[in-house]
């Protein structure tokens, strides 16, 4: 039995510039899906999966994501007195125990290795999570949950794979699988956006992660990899090396790359088509620009 996982890293400080200018002044992470921030959805799913503590890599220009998580008593106040029970709940639902948010900063975006190395004195001798809001995850039970509950049995490191075409496997990191138990795969190597046609699998890695402490050790000791940038995927590709398990985990569910915005478009469909209160009226207004579109064409 592993230790149980109650911290998860958020690493926020990415410069977004796939979403400039809108990044300029908002933190991609605060930018919404129907009504709530991408922040929003990886919170969720951190506390649905036990996570007690949530620590957030930030940088400069990322003001609008702390003061998200405060409190607003004047706006609840202001509900509470017209008697909106259901927007006071909505916004109660996002407030955060007080010390259970901690922000650190990352000064220069060095990559998403040296991002969660910067939580390093935050940790202590524990396996942690690492969510990267980026990534959207529609699944029940959500992703980390599936991931904790596969954790359990395994112990080691786990990252969250799912299955891509060979012509995209370059924009991933890869999984070497040195056998695969079905749902659950025991990785041999792991290689980051590995040169076209070089691929060892079609499992990308995914924006989810249960990390041993010693991958953190293993970031002490790294200099920038693929792209410039520190790569978390070399600091657990060194677990591997050491003789340390790592696992990954084909979770159920759909993934959408919200750093993207293909992916943004796609999810803002998708979770517009989740709700109840929208999706009569919005499947209705897709179906007749598709048919007017092919009318057009
Ligand atoms: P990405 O490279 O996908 O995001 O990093 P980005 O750099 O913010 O966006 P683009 O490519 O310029 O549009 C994946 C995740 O790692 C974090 C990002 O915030 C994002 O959540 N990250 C990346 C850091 O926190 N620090 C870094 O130095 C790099």
């Amino acid at each position: 039995m592993s230790r149980k996982v109650t911290k998860a890293i958020f690493p926020v400080a990415g410069l977004g510039t796939r979403f400039l200018p809108a990044t300029k002044s908002i933190p991609k992470e605060i930018m919404t899906l129907v009504d709530r921030p991408l922040i929003q959805y990886a919170i969720d799913e951190a506390r649905a999966a036990g996570i007690k503590e949530f620590i957030f890599v930030t940088s400069r220009g990322k003001g609008a994501l702390e003061d998200y998580f405060d409190h607003a008593h004047e706006l609840e106040a202001s509900l509470r007195e017209k008697g909106k029970k259901d927007l006071l709940d909505t916004l109660r639902a996002t407030n955060m125990e007080s010390g259970a948010i901690a922000y650190i900063r990352q000064h220069k975006a060095l990559g998403l290795g040296h991002a969660v190395w910067c939580a390093r004195r935050l940790l202590a001798d524990e396996p942690f999570a690492v969510i990267l809001t980026d990534d959207v995850i529609l699944g029940e039970p959500p992703c980390l949950q599936q991931m904790i509950e596969a954790h359990e049995e395994t112990g080691g490191s786990m990252v969250a794979t799912m299955e891509v075409a060979a012509d995209k496997a370059s924009s991933y990191g890869v999984l070497d699988v040195a056998e695969d138990m079905g749902a659950i795969v025991r990785a041999r190597g792991m290689v980051e956006k590995p040169a076209p046609g070089t691929a060892p699998s079609n499992l990308a890695v995914i924006g989810r992660y249960i990390l041993a402490p010693t991958v953190m050790q293993n970031l002490n000791k790294l200099r920038a990899g693929s792209g410039g940038e520190i790569q978390l995927t070399d600091a657990i590709a060194d677990e591997i090396t050491e003789g340390r398990d790592v696992f990954g985990l084909r979770f159920r569910g759909q993934r959408f790359d919200c750093g993207s915005k293909i992916g943004f478009l796609q999810a803002t469909v998708a979770f517009g088509l989740e709700r109840d209160e929208l999706k009569g009226e919005f499947s209705d207004y897709l179906s007749n620009l598709m048919s007017v579109r092919r009318a057009a064409e």
